[in-house]
């Protein structure tokens, strides 16, 4: 018999998790492991305090878009505090001082544009507080700006589809999709470093030597031209268009949409956008032989052979037709080989399809299952009807979190939590995922 959620005592547990890592202005995904602010992880954050604390949640955003850059992007780190034992320093990056970056400390990398959902999400839960209002007219047009950079600067080829230049801009570091590429790439002239990710995780649990090698060079890459976009787009090893990133930009930019609506403002290019995207997007992603969504290597000018679980991001954008989507659940979702439950392998989403050769159950963004995935996931299966699945998958989601407790991800063979403890932004998405109402 499943164990019935308590629900009143996870949503306790969640706040306590988010209080332990409230830093003031900001909150850290987690107490030692990442003491800086990220910034996805800072808008599913900011939508958990909501739940308790409206200022405290606009303090989050407002703390991450003082990071904003004058060109527009929002940075994926920001070292509010300076320097601490987390590698990369804020040194590293070299991106003080740039005519195009920011005032305060930060890397030269961005994240998934999911900021602008959760802030209609906070507004839909206080339309009518003055305090909410002001903010909204406040932050709208840096988000505004923030998916102009990405439509605009990071536009490869005429498609609005942003490239990313990095696999930590996908949020998905070490995603089997991103190792076909950085296998390709032989690092030169690295500079020195010492990686400190492995002092408070296993190091079984995080990415391979050769991979975070990788990461580093392609730091040492961007920060050699200054971060300058055109450069980058021109010269840069790692240029991808990334499935997922893409869905969580058009589903913001649906919600960009609206809040320009709620505001009276213009919507004339938000919904340029959007139309742009849906024109384009499944003839760039979608493969009709395979049933499913391929991430594209704007580098090589190729598809990326690589099953994933950003294929079902589609649907959390709603870009999927009827018929694609039917594919995706009768082909993938169910699939016992790929990402349903199998002898061994209770739980899902696993972040990797298991039957792919880089599948690796524990280790980061190879396999283990990630809230962020399920609740993407959830949302998508519900927006398209699959109202059993999405149930099913909410109600698994609430067994990881019950019984294995709010950790950075989990093991989809035995549920076992594994990474960062006390994870904040995992919290927040258990909120998230109570919030649904699936009944
Ligand atoms: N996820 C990266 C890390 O593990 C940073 O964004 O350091």
């Amino acid at each position: 018999m499943q164990p019935m959620v308590n629900l009143d005592a996870l949503r306790a547990e969640a706040q306590r998790v988010l209080q332990l890592n409230n830093r003031g202005e900001f909150t850290t995904p987690s107490p030692h492991q990442y003491p800086h602010q990220w910034n996805w992880d800072a808008a599913f954050i900011a939508f958990g305090w909501a739940h308790f604390d409206l200022a405290r949640a606009h303090t989050e955003i407002r703390s991450l878009l003082r990071a904003q850059w004058r060109n527009g992007m929002v940075p994926h780190i920001i070292y509010h505090h300076g320097a601490s034992d987390y590698f990369p320093p804020p040194e590293f990056w070299q991106t003080q001082g740039l005519a195009h970056g920011g005032d305060i400390l930060s890397s030269g990398l961005t994240q998934p544009p999911v900021l602008a959902t959760m802030v209609r999400r906070i507004h839909e839960r206080f339309p009518e507080d003055a305090s909410e209002n002001i903010f909204l007219r406040e932050v709208f047009p840096k988000l505004v700006a923030w998916h102009r950079w990405l439509h605009t600067a990071r536009d490869v080829d005429g498609t609005g589809l942003p490239c990313l230049i990095h696999p930590w801009e996908s949020g998905a570091d070490n995603s089997p999709r991103w190792l076909t590429l950085l296998d390709q790439i032989t690092p030169f002239d690295l500079p020195a470093y010492t990686r400190r990710d492995t002092t408070h995780v296993l190091a079984e649990e995080r990415p391979r030597a050769q991979d975070y090698e990788r990461f580093v060079f392609l730091i040492d890459r961007g920060r050699r031209v200054q971060w300058n976009d055109a450069e980058l787009l021109a010269t840069h090893p790692f240029l991808v268009q990334d499935v997922m990133f893409c869905s969580i930009l058009h589903r913001a930019d649906q919600d960009l949409l609206a809040l320009a609506k709620t505001l009276n403002a213009d919507t004339r290019e938000i919904e340029a956008w959007v139309e742009k995207t849906r024109s384009v997007f499944n003839t760039r992603f979608w493969n009709e032989e395979r049933g499913l969504y391929l991430d594209y290597d704007a580098r090589a000018g190729a598809p990326i052979p690589v099953n994933t679980c950003a294929t079902f991001a589609p649907l959390y954008a709603g870009l999927a037709t009827n018929f694609q989507a039917a594919r995706l659940l009768r082909d993938h979702y169910e699939n016992p080989r790929e990402y349903a439950p199998s002898a061994g392998s209770k739980f899902r989403v696993p972040s990797t399809a298991k039957d792919e050769p880089g599948y690796a159950p524990r280790r980061y963004w190879c396999g283990p299952i990630w809230m962020l995935l399920n609740w993407l996931t959830a949302q998508g299966l519900e927006d398209y009807g699959f109202r059993a699945q999405a149930q099913e998958l909410q109600r698994q989601s609430f067994e990881l979190l019950q019984t294995h407790g709010i950790r950075e991800y989990y093991d989809p063979r035995d549920g076992s939590g594994l990474g960062g403890k006390d994870f904040a932004w995992t919290a927040a998405l258990a909120l998230a995922l109570a919030d649904m109402n699936l009944e």
